[in-house]
């Protein structure tokens, strides 16, 4: 659809969004309709992607990319009766860099009001070190050869005044004002792909989100927005992992593991096809092959489960930072649907090492659990589709008018910077 055409469509403009997930296994793509602050999901699609056309979660294969990305486009569209321009998309892989930075200072006239201009002061200030902390990052990955980062996505994560939370500081009197900041740090690269995608798909892109901040946020609920909760979404090639703490998400971590490894796994074994392979572990997952199969695969698919729980330790270790982890675990994701996987994650074997606040709970998310969006295709049933609906939950937070007043002041703090 041509931009002119949007145009004439303005009133009709910001009814409608698309949510775009650019998979390692599938390419997903949601047409939503607004319904006050919230969204209902009117049209679905996900089409298999090109085998490598994604690498540690970055697009490598454009074209192959896009012709999937049109293909559940399309029938997305024709299911939803709407073609919106509007569009958001997610980003994952080991490259994405995101993390939370705060600032905490006594004010220098507790009984003065806090006015926008001192806010931005602060923003700045987390900003310059949210920046240096990204370049250190980067720098540990030099190995990948040379990467110059962007700022993606940048979020007011918790405001507090004298210790009690506010949604926004302007207008309040307090001794004492901490302030923590969210963001996202992509290679230019990567970045530079998705926009090429939506741009040839006639996409406006109104944000690009780190995936696993978007589920943490769309899918913490009371326990864990007051006891912390570890996020693992864990899809074809990738494994991505939020830590919420303290009402505010952390850090995220992504490693290369997914379902696919076991898919090659069994391959292997088996003497089969991937396609085979994969259907044999489905079958596998759903409980249907004979107790003696089931034996050998489970087996077979135990070690790998267990490395990929390696990734998983190695994540938490970095993203706890020596301090105790919150025990709500969250497993959404293809991946989270094997046997084997909440078997494993209930074993204490491979979180050795790691500090919970108390034994681990592993609860496994579905569509329902997301926050704020609603199916009225009743074709998303599976803890695949928790991503793309966080993608959702997130474009309509990106709106709302509270969100917009601060974050318009983190632009200007950001624009301060030339992040
Ligand atoms: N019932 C199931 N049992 C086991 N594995 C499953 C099941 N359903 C899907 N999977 C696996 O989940 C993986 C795909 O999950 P998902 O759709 O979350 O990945 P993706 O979003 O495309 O990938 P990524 O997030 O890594 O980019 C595949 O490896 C698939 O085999
Ligand atoms: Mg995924």
């Amino acid at each position: 659809m041509s931009p002119l055409f949007r145009q004439k469509h303005k009133p009709d403009y910001y009814q409608h969004f698309t949510v775009l997930d650019i998979g390692s296994e599938f390419v997903k793509v949601l047409i939503l309709t607004r319904q006050g602050s919230d969204a209902m999901v009117l049209g679905v699609a996900k089409e298999p992607q090109a085998p490598a056309s994604i690498e540690n979660g970055a697009i490598i294969e454009l074209d192959r990319v896009i012709e999937a990305a049109n293909r559940a486009l399309e029938t997305a569209e024709d299911m939803a009766g709407v073609i919106p321009g509007l569009a958001t998309v997610g980003l994952a892989g080991e490259l994405v860099k995101g993390f939370s930075s705060s600032v905490a200072y006594p004010r220098e006239r507790p009984d003065s009001r806090v006015k926008e201009s001192e806010l931005r002061n602060m923003l700045q200030l987390v900003q310059r070190r949210a920046l240096h902390e990204a370049e250190h990052l980067l720098e540990l990955e030099r190995a990948y050869g040379n990467l110059e980062a962007r700022l993606i996505q940048s979020n007011i994560t918790r405001v507090r005044i004298d210790g009690y939370p506010v949604a926004n500081p302007i207008g309040y009197e307090g001794r004492h004002m901490d302030l923590t900041v969210f963001n996202t740090f992509a290679p230019v690269m990567q970045v530079g792909a998705v926009e090429t995608v939506a741009k040839d798909l006639d996409l406006d892109l109104v944000s690009m989100v780190s995936q696993p901040y978007a589920v943490a946020r769309a899918c913490a609920g009371d326990d864990a927005w007051e006891e912390g909760g570890i996020f693992i979404d864990m899809g074809g090639a990738t494994t991505n992992v939020a830590l919420l703490r303290e009402g505010a998400v952390e850090g995220t971590r992504m490693f290369n593991l997914g379902g696919q490894a076991l898919t090659r796994r069994i391959a292997g074994e088996f003497g089969l096809s991937v396609q085979d392979a994969e259907a044999r572990k489905l079958r596998h997952s759903e409980g249907v092959l004979s107790p003696a199969e089931r034996q050998r695969i489970s087996r077979l698919l135990t070690g790998d489960v267990e490395v990929m729980l390696q990734g998983l330790h190695l994540s938490l270790v970095e993203l706890a930072r020596d301090e105790l982890l919150p025990a709500n675990l969250y497993i959404s994701g293809g991946a989270s649907l094997l046997p084997e996987m909440g078997r494993e994650l209930l074993k204490p074997a491979w979180r050795e090492g790691l500090s919970f606040i108390r034994e681990p709970d592993v609860r496994r998310l579905g569509p329902a659990d997301v926050r704020n969006v609603t199916d009225a295709t009743g074709l998303l049933q599976s803890p695949q589709d928790v991503t793309p609906l966080s993608l959702a939950n997130h474009f309509l937070h990106q709106g709302s008018e509270q969100d917009e007043l601060m974050n318009s002041v983190m632009e200007g703090a950001v624009k301060g910077l030339r992040l």
